[in-house]
């Protein structure tokens, strides 16, 4: 029986054959070093990087490629954002409880290192935050509000635009983590009014891991978190100020860019709404499948509020670790259970001391899987709970 994937939140796969293709043809074909060198190979593996950064300044609406700068993935990239920026003590950063570790370990880590405030502002369960709400929250010493566009965990889409109109109204870099939303919702920097996007390659975008970016509006300026170099301003002992040079030292993973851009091509030939649009139409019939089923609860937004391809759930009294065990090796189905990374938003929802199971689709997962999967699900609980 071929596996069931269902753990799309944590990785995209299968990635589309046009990845895989890319990635052979910039190991075996121009496996240079981009920027590195004036001839022709290093040229090839330059450009490659160069078209990868301008389609991913025009699907996320940045004029600027330059300011799109490549990193390891989204954890590198939301790092870069938030230890990168100049936070003094006294500072206060506003974000989201539910958020990844990628993005409260470095607001914890700056709260103790440099006396910036957080706090964690709550949504109801849908993720609905009120503007009112919002600026209540807002202090005079608010210099970042970091949110994330879509949980890893219950798929709550957040309401980033009208974050987005706050932060431009009051003076407020914006952050958002669009690890999960990359190529499912669209993303537009400038009408949303975000001032750093971080994402990662390997998930919506369909490319290989290790791959990943964040994209800042021209007016923030960065401390980088790499210095070295650059292949340009070598003369100069100080880190360049040009971007996109200024944070990525280093040789860049062409191959993985190259697959990125794949995947990227992928993406927008499909088209952003209908891919959401086949992502929710399997997420609402597997959340209607699954209510019927007593014995297993499911959390997040109300059934039909859209989310992303995300169900957080439990077999009621059963250890969720046991039960991704039998899924994995007695059915051949991939799901994630435990903490996801963000003990934050467990803690949110109420299940941070058992954890739950996730069952996560993508572009790829069917109604026939879905279906197949349900069945599974009744037989674990009838024959673990009777
Ligand atoms: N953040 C990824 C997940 O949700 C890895 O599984």
């Amino acid at each position: 029986m071929p596996i069931i994937y269902f753990d799309q939140a944590a990785s995209s796969f299968p990635k589309p054959p046009t990845v895989a293709n890319a990635v052979a043809k910039a190991i075996n074909e121009y496996g240079a070093n981009p920027g590195r060198g004036g001839h022709q190979l290093a040229n090839d593996a330059a450009s490659v990087i160069y078209e990868t950064r301008v389609k991913l300044a025009k699907l996320f609406g940045e004029k600027d490629p330059k300011n799109v700068i490549f990193c390891h993935n989204a954890t590198h990239a939301l790092n870069q954002a938030i230890m990168g920026f100049n936070f003094n003590k006294g500072d206060h950063i506003l974000s989201t409880s539910y958020e990844h570790n990628s993005v409260r370990r470095p607001l914890e880590y700056l709260k103790k290192q440099k006396g910036v405030k957080v706090t964690y502002l709550n949504s109801n369960h849908n993720g609905y935050i009120s503007r009112e709400q919002l600026l209540k929250a807002i202090s005079p010493g608010t210099k970042m509000i970091v949110a994330t566009h879509g949980s890893n965990l219950t798929g709550t889409i957040f309401p980033i635009e009208m974050i987005g109109s706050v932060c431009k109204e009051k003076g407020i870099t914006f952050l958002v983590d669009a690890s999960q939303t990359a190529g499912i919702l669209p993303i537009h920097m400038g009408e949303m009014n975000i001032d750093m996007l971080a994402f990662p390659g390997h998930k919506g975008l369909l490319g290989p891991q290790g791959t990943g970016a964040l994209i800042i509006k021209k007016s923030v300026e960065l401390t980088p978190l790499f210095f070295g170099g650059t292949g340009s301003h070598s003369e100069e002992k100080d880190q360049p100020n040009v971007r996109p040079d200024r944070y990525e030292s280093g040789t860049l993973n062409t191959p993985g860019i190259a697959g990125l851009s794949a995947g990227i091509d992928e993406v927008i030939s499909r088209g952003i709404d209908n891919i959401f649009q086949h992502e929710w139409e399997l997420t609402k019939y597997c959340l209607e499948r699954l209510q019927k089923i007593a014995g297993v609860t499911f959390f997040g937004p109300d059934v039909d509020i859209k989310r992303l391809a995300v169900i957080p759930f439990i077999i009621d009294g059963t250890d969720v670790q046991e039960i991704a065990m039998i899924f994995d090796q007695h059915y051949q189905v991939a799901l994630r259970a435990g903490l996801h990374c963000t003990p934050l938003a467990h803690e949110t929802i109420g299940t941070l001391e058992g954890g739950t199971l996730r069952a996560s689709f993508g572009l790829y997962n069917t109604i026939e899987e879905i279906d197949q999967w349900i069945t599974m699900v009744e037989e674990i609980k009838e024959s673990l709970m009777g």
